[in-house]
């Protein structure tokens, strides 16, 4: 106990937390309601396990070695110090999943679907405290992570029921002799490097499919929020996931160390990695010496278009859950809002309309709509990308200011329009609440602006016309279409993107492939009937 209270920050000592916030100067038009950060109590505190886990074991660490902090995105308090794990950290949760893997790939199909069904119910039965931590290092509203948790759920079950229908084929042989068929064995001990902005889904989207195809994981659970990943594993461990399946690493300063054993350790098999492009193709540098299997989920620069003809109540709905949610902080968020001149300004109209309708501020409070950034780089980001715009000619409809009486992680919903193609945002994502208006003329016009980045994830567009529908939806250079929706993400749905955001599928049936490798089979001096 003594320990835990070292590791843990003051917060949670108090029960429940209080921490007054000043208040606002003038008041605003979305002005943050707020006055209080409250963070709720635990219905089950032993969830909260600040420290590494492996062999279905967290390590209890000694004082002398380093931590790091995690801390509150809105109050910027220490939640908790987490041991900084090092090289020698991962290669012993690499040999746990590695000895695991021996074992567990023998497991049935059925027998992994009903663990990852336990765990599932487990994850649900925890969904408000789950959320809650969530919310407490993420700082995305609580309803929102609520809605995380059921979104993480979701993938142990879909995977739990992808498990028994992992099936191969019977191939006609060219020789007439011979027979030909195909298993999908597991591949092995997997590497899954996960982001902060869905601390719960993003792993159980990996580790899912993972189990259910038989490997057994090491996670380097994200620095910013790993308290989320160590409560799923405590759940996993209650579901009766056996010891070594799954290890989380935790680390923040060593993260490039850690990284870069992970992917030239040759008894892992396989890395998956959600995060940065830059990051992303150190990853596969680094793993090319031991040629392993990748999937990558990275950075985006996601077009929204809407067109003269759309339905602006859907198209001005879908901007607001595209470009807000999780404050503008996912892969998936729409990054350049292209408008038909012909719509434009009543769009931005009706969109500053509904933006002037968030509540910004403590992610405890029911009624804020939109939380903190993570950290104090994300809003230097944010804020450079409005400055430079700003400078360069665009008007600032909405926003375009840090809210600091909140808190140093808070920036304004901000709507910019008269954007051009020199300008930063047009090539870098954003991540953030800023919604920037492109002006188009032609459907040729905005498919050729879409297209034109490095990357491609996501693409969202808004059209009632059934032709340009199947034109535009078939040009667009992303591995996922929204198409009069701001909205796609479904464990049922192949999460993924082309050109710099990576390759592989996350979800759906194609999700257990990254986790497989087809083994061929021919068996031979079949011959004819013997009389
Ligand atoms: C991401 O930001 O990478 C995930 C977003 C989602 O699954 O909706």
């Amino acid at each position: 106990m003594q320990r835990l209270t070292y590791l843990l920050g003051p917060s949670l000592r108090a029960r429940p937390v209080l921490r007054r916030l000043a208040q606002p100067a003038s008041a605003g038009f979305f002005r943050a309601p707020i006055s209080t950060h409250t963070v709720p109590t635990l219905k089950d505190p032993t969830l909260l396990k600040p420290f590494p886990f492996l062999d279905n074991e967290f390590l209890v660490p000694t004082a002398s070695q380093s931590t790091f902090t995690v801390a509150d995105p809105v109050s910027g308090q220490t939640i908790a110090q987490v041991p900084d794990q090092g090289v020698e950290d991962v290669r012993r949760a690499i040999s746990s999943a590695s000895t695991a893997f021996k074992s567990f790939r023998h497991t049935t199909a059925r027998e992994r679907a009903n663990l990852l069904r336990r765990w599932n119910d487990l994850v649900l039965e925890n969904k408000e405290d789950l959320a809650t931590i969530i919310t407490w290092e993420n700082g995305k509203p609580i309803a929102d992570a609520r809605g995380e948790v059921s979104y993480a759920a979701s993938f142990l079950e879909w995977f739990a029921e992808e498990a028994p229908r992992v099936y191969g084929d019977t191939i006609p042989a060219g020789v007439r002799a011979n027979r030909i068929i195909t298993q999908r064995q597991p591949i092995g001990v997997c590497g899954l490097i996960t982001p902060w902005n869905f601390p719960a889904a993003m792993i159980t989207r990996k580790v899912g499919p993972a189990l259910a195809a038989g490997c057994t994981v090491v996670i380097k659970a994200p620095g910013e929020t790993p308290l989320t990943s160590l409560a799923l594993a405590e759940l996993a461990k209650r579901a009766g996931i056996p010891p070594g399946v799954l290890n989380i690493v935790t680390t923040l300063e060593n993260t490039p160390e850690v990284g870069r054993e992970m992917c030239s350790n040759s008894t892992v098999k396989k890395i998956s990695f959600t995060g940065s492009t830059p990051v992303g193709k150190l990853l596969m540098r680094q793993s090319a010496d031991t040629l392993k299997k990748l999937s990558f989920e990275l950075g985006g620069n996601a077009p929204f278009i809407v067109f003269d003809d759309a339905d602006l109540d859907i198209a001005v709905a879908g901007a607001v859950i595209s470009k807000f949610r999780s404050s503008g902080q996912t892969c998936v968020c729409a990054n350049r809002i292209f408008v038909q001149e012909g719509v434009y300004d009543e769009f931005a109209e009706r969109l500053s309309d509904k933006v002037k309708e968030f509540r910004v501020g403590s992610g405890y409070n029911t009624n804020t709509t939109h939380g903190p950034l993570i950290h104090p780089r994300a809003v230097k980001k944010v804020h450079d990308h409005v400055e430079d715009a700003r400078e360069a000619g665009a008007e600032v409809l909405l926003g375009g200011k840090k809210m600091e009486h909140l808190g140093m992680n808070f920036y304004e919903p901000t709507i910019l329009t008269g954007m051009k193609t020199e300008m930063r945002l047009y090539r870098e994502e954003t991540f953030g609440p800023v919604a920037a208006l492109f002006p188009f003329k032609t459907e040729k016009e905005v498919v050729e602006l879409a297209n034109d980045t490095d990357v491609g994830l996501a693409a969202y567009f808004f059209s009632k016309d059934y032709s340009r529908i199947w034109r535009v939806a078939e040009a667009l250079e992303v591995g996922m279409v929204g198409i009069n929706t701001g909205l796609i993400s479904d464990p049922a749905a192949p999460f993924g993107g082309v050109k710099q955001s990576g390759f592989g599928r996350e979800g759906s049936k194609y999700g257990i492939d990254e986790y497989t490798v087809v083994k061929m089979m021919t068996f031979g001096g079949i011959g004819d009937l013997q009389e």
